[in-house]
């Protein structure tokens, strides 16, 4: 009898915050209204990567973005598609996405109480050979109701409330934290609504993965050349770990959460800040870590305590399971 309730019991997401949000009486649903826009961009992005190769959705659209990349055309496809979900959802005050150099002002119309930062298409090296990719997203509260200015969104991470990210890979997988835990979300295209796959995901506390990329070796500080050196070549006789590294964020941070270990993009002498931005990669991404039971450094603190000044900042990360990224802090406390 149980298999049958489970099967007949969908928990889709809808549900799941619809029961999240029950916690908070005075709460009106806007949250749970952003987020289903979140969700409907995330449908459409999976639907448009699935059928990328098909439908001339590879290469490059022509254009570079602030980052100084070429975007691809998927890069401009997912980014118009979650800012026009995101103004219509009429929740949002202030938009940032990597892919646009300003912020986004809402139209006082349509304005709404939050602050989304997102990274529409992360992992776009891999789009043309039909790697991973994924979308990365986090959810501020404005800060009161004066009229928006940039300052409402160079929050540090701590304050976000929500943050999480979707994976369009085998399956398209949905991964949201609302601060009390992080569930994971498989679609299932012939219903087209995600349902609960993964309930509470807890990362383990010790991994036998590092990730990094290797190439950037010759330019590390000495705390990160000797914690990769120690993941290849131990000294307390234990195996030495196995490296796996997708270069799709959302990819590697996703099967460090569920396997355990750690992923680094720490810094070099060419980018003494690293390569990922600190709203739309580092913060989410750590606040999903933190509520899973892993940790996120910096090199110098807690990730989610970094307060950003401008809107791309980028900050080297360390992340990953709990015990792992003690060593990585030892390593860079002794160094001080
Ligand atoms: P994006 O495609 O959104 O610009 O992000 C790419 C990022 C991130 O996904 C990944 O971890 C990192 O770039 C890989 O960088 P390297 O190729 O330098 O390793
Ligand atoms: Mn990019
Ligand atoms: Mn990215
Ligand atoms: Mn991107």
């Amino acid at each position: 009898h149980s298999a049958d309730a489970q099967r007949t019991d969908l928990m889709t997401i809808t549900r799941f915050v619809l029961n999240e949000q029950s916690k908070y009486p005075e709460s009106r649903g806007d949250f749970t209204i952003l987020l289903s826009h979140i969700v409907l961009g995330c449908k459409f992005v999976c639907s448009a990567v699935n059928k990328a190769g098909l439908a001339k959705l590879i290469g490059l659209a022509g254009e570079t973005n602030v980052q100084g990349e070429e975007q691809k055309k998927l890069d401009v496809l997912s980014n118009e598609v979650f800012c026009k979900a995101l103004i219509s959802s009429g929740r949002t005050s202030i938009l940032v996405s990597e892919e646009d150099e300003d912020a986004i002002f809402v139209q006082p119309s349509l304005r709404g109480k939050y602050c989304v930062v997102f990274d529409p298409l992360d992992g776009s090296s891999n789009i043309d050979c039909g790697v991973s990719i994924g979308t990365i997203f986090g959810i501020y509260m404005m800060n009161d109701n004066h009229e928006p200015i940039i300052e409402d969104v160079l929050q540090p991470g701590k304050n976000m409330l929500a943050a999480g990210y979707c994976m369009y890979g085998s399956s398209c997988t949905f991964v949201i934290t609302t601060g009390s835990g992080v569930n994971g979300f498989t679609l299932d295209p012939s219903l087209g609504e995600f349902i609960l796959t993964h309930p509470d995901i807890k990362i383990p506390k010790k991994g036998k993965i590092y990730s990094v990329n290797e190439g950037n070796a010759k330019n590390w500080d000495g705390p990160t050349a000797s914690y990769v050196e120690k993941c290849k070549f131990p000294t307390d006789g234990s195996p030495a770990k196995s490296l796996r590294y997708i270069g799709s964020m959302v990819a590697d941070v996703h099967r460090t959460l569920l396997y355990g270990g750690t992923f680094l993009y720490p810094a070099d002498k060419k980018s003494p800040n690293g390569k990922l931005r600190v709203l739309y990669e580092v913060f989410p991404m750590s606040f999903l870590m933190e509520q899973a039971g892993g940790q996120a450094f910096t090199g110098k603190e807690r990730a989610l305590d970094l307060v950003p000044t401008k809107l791309h900042e980028r900050s080297p990360i360390f992340l990953g399971s709990y015990d792992d990224i003690e060593e990585i802090k030892a390593l860079y406390a002794a160094e001080e």
